[in-house]
């Protein structure tokens, strides 16, 4: 069974970081559907973590059930990715990943996330200071590089190995591509060529079967999933159920509904009315591309101006959903 140091990662499924999405409610449902080695928190600035930011401080809380856990930093301060590293111990994660692979304009001008893998000299200060900081196990997740031209993920890969990192995360676009393109899986069966440490692979996982695919073709010790599961929230439990040689149905339309119910209920729980609004209406984007007449969903949530009114418009439209089946041809 893979391990990150004393920490299991069983099944070897792990939910990747996706800002604005795996916040608490988010890991905790699907915490509550299993099967996933491991969750990750949406990536943490060390600047505002360091700074004491209260936005940020709520962020990084997280309830017991949610572990094992991750929570990622990023930044490019080699002092405040030390002290945020801490405070993430300090707060018990389980384990303290470092981001090296985001590719958005406001990070990389900051000289974080990618922009790390323009300068591995700075990547390896930074990894140093944050491993000889904390004791809990350390991963970092990368792309290819920042463009083609530059395409160093082997070599951070070696640094990463040889200043004591756990396991590592490749994400095979380069941060030019964002998210065009395809991911390159056999970047991933390069990597795990060439280094000893647990490699995770990621990166266009759509299907459960994709889990099996990915693992066989590159070798991986662990798949990281990100906006399949938000299409289809089951397909760790999926995707365990291959790996173990059995089949996990696909979720019906009443489990659909359930589990959006469980998850808009967090929402309203622990957001104000004006930020659950917007959550619900970025999350029901997300979901409604796995349901059948997903697009009238989408068209209709725009105009809901309240949350019992989004709430509303799901209930009906999950009614009109069950009891008359949409045709295959509207499918979305
Ligand atoms: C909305 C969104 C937010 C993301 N935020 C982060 C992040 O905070 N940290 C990170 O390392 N990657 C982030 N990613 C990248 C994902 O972790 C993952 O590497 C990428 O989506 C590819 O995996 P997938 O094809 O399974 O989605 C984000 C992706 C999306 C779609």
């Amino acid at each position: 069974m893979l391990h990150y140091g004393p920490v299991p990662i069983d099944p070897p499924l792990i939910l990747a970081p996706m800002a604005g999405i795996t916040d608490r409610a988010y890991r905790r449902v699907i915490r509550e559907i299993g099967s996933v080695g491991l969750v990750s928190m949406e990536f943490i600035s060390s600047e505002s973590l360091t700074r004491g930011i209260e936005t940020t401080l709520n962020k990084i809380a997280f309830e017991h059930e949610e572990r094992p856990l991750a929570i990622q930093i990023y930044g490019s301060d080699t002092g405040r990715m030390s002290d945020a590293a801490a405070i993430v111990e300090g707060v018990g994660a389980d384990v303290c990943d470092i981001n090296m692979g985001c590719p958005a304009n406001k990070i990389l001008k900051g000289c974080a996330g990618a922009a790390l893998m323009r300068d591995l000299a700075l990547a390896r200060r930074i990894i140093r200071v944050v491993r000889s900081r904390i004791g809990i196990p350390l991963t970092v997740k990368f792309r290819a590089g920042i463009d083609e031209a530059r395409a160093n993920w082997v070599e951070l890969g070696r640094i990463c190995e040889g200043e004591g990192v756990t396991a590592v995360a490749l994400h095979p676009r380069t941060a030019k591509q964002m998210y065009t393109g395809r991911a390159d899986w056999d970047r991933i069966a390069r990597l795990k060529e060439a280094l000893r440490i647990p490699v995770v692979g990621n990166g266009d996982v759509e299907e459960p079967e994709d889990v099996l695919e990915m693992m066989s073709r590159t070798g991986c010790d662990a798949v990281m999933i990100g906006r399949a599961s938000l299409k289809n929230p089951w397909i760790f439990a999926q995707a365990a159920a291959l790996l173990s040689g059995r089949r996990r149905p696909a979720a019906t339309l009443e489990e659909r509904r359930e589990h959006i119910r469980r998850h808009f209920a967090l929402i309203t729980a622990s957001e104000d009315e004006k930020f659950a609004l917007h959550k619900m209406r970025t999350f029901t984007g997300w979901y409604s591309r796995g349901l059948p007449n997903g697009r009238l969903l989408r068209a209709r949530i725009g105009e809901a101006q309240t949350v019992m009114q989004l709430l509303d418009f799901l209930e009906v439209f999950f009614e009109s959903q069950i009891f008359q089946p949409a045709p295959a041809s509207l499918v979305a």
